[in-house]
């Protein structure tokens, strides 16, 4: 067993410890290759059989969107990391790859269709399928405005980015989920977008302002139709905060649990069995309401 294969093995106990479930299901390990193109990629893919998981927003080296990269990479899938930013997606692209992960990077807006277009174009040439969409981006937050006096421009905005940019890549993307024989989508939400949520939820001051809060609450919603429209295709559909996590300066120090840890709980949904949930809301594996 060579050094790769051994890692992999070491994170699936590590992953079924962590979420103590049987019905959690990783890709059998494969060689890990660091460098390669999209040809060889194709090869790889068909020899293989390695998911491939497209994540959004995951330039930000601090972000959730970079670690989910990083853990669903350590599951032995083959990881598109995507972000705005194209040259903190080449670097982040790059420091997974020196840890001998399957990654390739590709600049993603997701508020642009054209950008949107590009990358679906590039996925089905190059892989003819997606295994697993993480609609990570963005976090965009109005702090400290209120609903009745709220800059609405901004609000439109905030919709644009959290809600109909996923919606757009996963429109985008829906007819290579279908081609998957274990399709997943997971709408990172928050907490914020919920009625049960006693921190951040809708009927508290809701730090994060009014227009992130309803952007995530119609991201959950977007969720339970989604996964409606996608049963039948076995494609599961899942809506997952990941709590409070530090991915800014600061944060730790007013109780924001280590990104690894929100990642986590973004990946379990990832990586669901055929038999898992579909249309719900989680954090850490348990149902949260909305
Ligand atoms: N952190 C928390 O406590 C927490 C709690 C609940 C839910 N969440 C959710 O978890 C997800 C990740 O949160 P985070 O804290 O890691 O956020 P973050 O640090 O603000 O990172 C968000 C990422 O999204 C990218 N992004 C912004 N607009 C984009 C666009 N139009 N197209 C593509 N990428 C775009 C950002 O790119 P740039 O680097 O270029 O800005 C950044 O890399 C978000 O959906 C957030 O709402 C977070």
């Amino acid at each position: 067993m060579d050094e790769g294969v051994k890692l992999r093995h070491f994170d699936c106990i590590h992953f079924r410890q962590q979420f103590g479930s049987p019905r959690l299901i990783y890709p059998v390990a494969f060689p890990v290759k660091d460098a390669f193109n999209t040809e060889e990629h194709q090869t790889m893919t068909s020899k293989n059989g390695s998911r491939i998981a497209v994540v959004t927003g995951a330039g930000k080296k601090s972000g959730i969107g970079y670690e989910v990269c990083r853990q669903l990479a350590k599951a032995g899938m083959t990881v598109i990391l995507t972000g705005r930013d194209g040259a903190a997606v080449e670097e982040r692209t790059h420091e997974l790859k020196a840890q001998g992960l399957d990654v390739l990077g590709r600049a993603l807006d997701v508020t642009s269709a054209s950008s949107v277009a590009s990358l679906s174009a590039f996925l089905a040439e190059s892989f003819g399928r997606v295994d697993v969409l993480v609609n990570n981006a963005p976090a965009t937050s109005t702090y400290g405005e209120q609903p009745s006096t709220a800059d609405l421009e901004r609000a439109r905005e905030s919709m644009d980015a959290t809600l109909f940019g996923g919606w757009r890549v996963a429109q985008a993307l829906v007819s290579l989920l279908k081609k998957s024989e274990h399709g997943r989508v997971v709408n990172v939400s928050s907490g914020a977008g919920s009625h049960g949520d006693p921190a951040f939820g809708l009927t508290t001051k809701n730090s994060m302002g009014p227009a992130y809060a309803v952007a995530k609450a119609a991201v959950n919603a977007l969720t339970v139709t989604l996964a409606n429209e996608l049963r039948s295709a076995n494609v599961l559909v899942n809506a997952v905060c990941p709590g409070f996590t530090a991915t800014f300066p600061g944060a730790e120090s007013m109780g924001a649990r280590p990104v690894a840890d929100g990642a986590a709980s973004v990946v379990w949904a990832a990586v669901l069995a055929d038999d898992g949930p579909s249309g719900g809301f989680f954090r850490d594996g348990k149902p949260l309401p909305w």
